[in-house]
């Protein structure tokens, strides 16, 4: 079987099946060939929330797929390649943000969705890259403590002065590894190019951007923009996805160490093991999980909605 057949027989199975594939932007250009959509985290949760299939393929990673199962516990939700797993997600724990709430009280605990569902249960609010400003700013409380990526809560805190945002020390690994000395590289050896980053970068390294914004983000302005070239600084897998998109234009990665090693363990061949029945995870939450971690993603979804 060549890789069109394999698409071909996964696009008719998951129809013939009722199963909803939900691939996440870092995937590889043959996965998202057979999704029925495409996102950032943010726009996988709306997804999830309003889908009509009796099973979801989760193309991504653990968190991602767990966020479904929470939105529609009566489903069977299958993570593509059950190893997939994000290293941010696993830097904290319950028992650790609980022991903050109670050193810091009047804060309201707001969690990036990339964190295990048992950490959910002990925050308020989740964010992603493309909805924290809009839903931090929108928040009547002034006091926030921001989880687990400082990264991506530095460059909240910059366009929301106003509030009061206390940072932990977590982050992308992937995002995080990349220089200032990295970027201005890049910039000099492609003068007329924009520098697009995704805001998980570190703060040095997002302030010598022309734009940060999400996966999805990115690709939007990068797509609408008149400029022909664009340093993009996230996973690679969006430098080919423009490129494909956009053959007008030329793409390059900010650094080639930018691959996230977990979203790429995912291959076409997980997705028609999954349609086919013998392959992906299960997730299975239990109901009190469910119930307590479910509540800082409905607060997301009232104020992204
Ligand atoms: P977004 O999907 O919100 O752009 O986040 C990128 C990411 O690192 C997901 O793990
Ligand atoms: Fe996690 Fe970073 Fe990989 Fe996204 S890119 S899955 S945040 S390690």
């Amino acid at each position: 079987m060549n890789l069109q057949e394999m698409q071909q027989e996964i696009i008719r199975l998951k129809r013939e099946k009722n199963i909803c594939i939900l691939v996440h932007a870092y995937q590889s250009h043959d996965i998202w060939e057979v999704a029925d959509f495409i996102g950032d985290s943010f726009g996988l949760t709306q997804q999830a929330a309003k889908s009509g299939a009796d099973t979801i393929i989760m193309c991504g990673v653990l968190f991602m797929a767990e966020t479904v199962k929470m939105l529609m516990p009566e489903k069977r939700v299958l993570l593509a390649n059950g190893d997939a797993g994000c290293p941010m997600a696993e830097q904290m724990d319950s028992a650790m943000i609980a022991q903050m709430r109670k050193k810091m009280p009047d804060h309201k605990v707001v969690a990036y969705i990339n964190t295990t569902a048992e950490l959910k249960t002990v925050c308020d609010v989740c964010v992603t890259s493309s909805s924290a400003v809009k839903i931090i700013r929108a928040m009547p409380e002034q006091k926030i403590l921001f989880i687990p990526d400082c990264n991506l809560g530095a460059w909240v805190k910059e366009q929301v002065p106003e509030k009061d945002i206390t940072l932990l020390n977590g982050g992308c690994p992937t995002h995080a590894r990349i220089t200032a000395a990295e970027a201005k590289a890049a910039k000099a050896a492609h003068p007329e190019a924009l520098l697009l980053v995704h805001p998980e970068c570190r703060a040095e390294v997002t302030a010598l951007a022309d734009y940060a914004g999400s996966t999805t983000e990115i690709m939007k302005y990068a797509k609408e923009s008149d400029a022909k070239e664009f340093i993009i600084g996230t996973e690679t897998s969006i430098v080919q996805h423009l490129q494909l998109a956009c053959p007008e234009k030329r793409f390059y990665a900010l650094s080639k160490d930018l691959i996230c090693k977990n979203m790429k363990l995912t291959t076409l061949g997980d997705v028609y093991d999954c349609v086919r029945g013998i392959g992906g995870r299960e997730i299975e939450m239990d109901a009190e999980t469910i119930a307590a971690a479910r509540r800082p993603i409905d607060a997301m979804l009232a104020y992204g909605g």
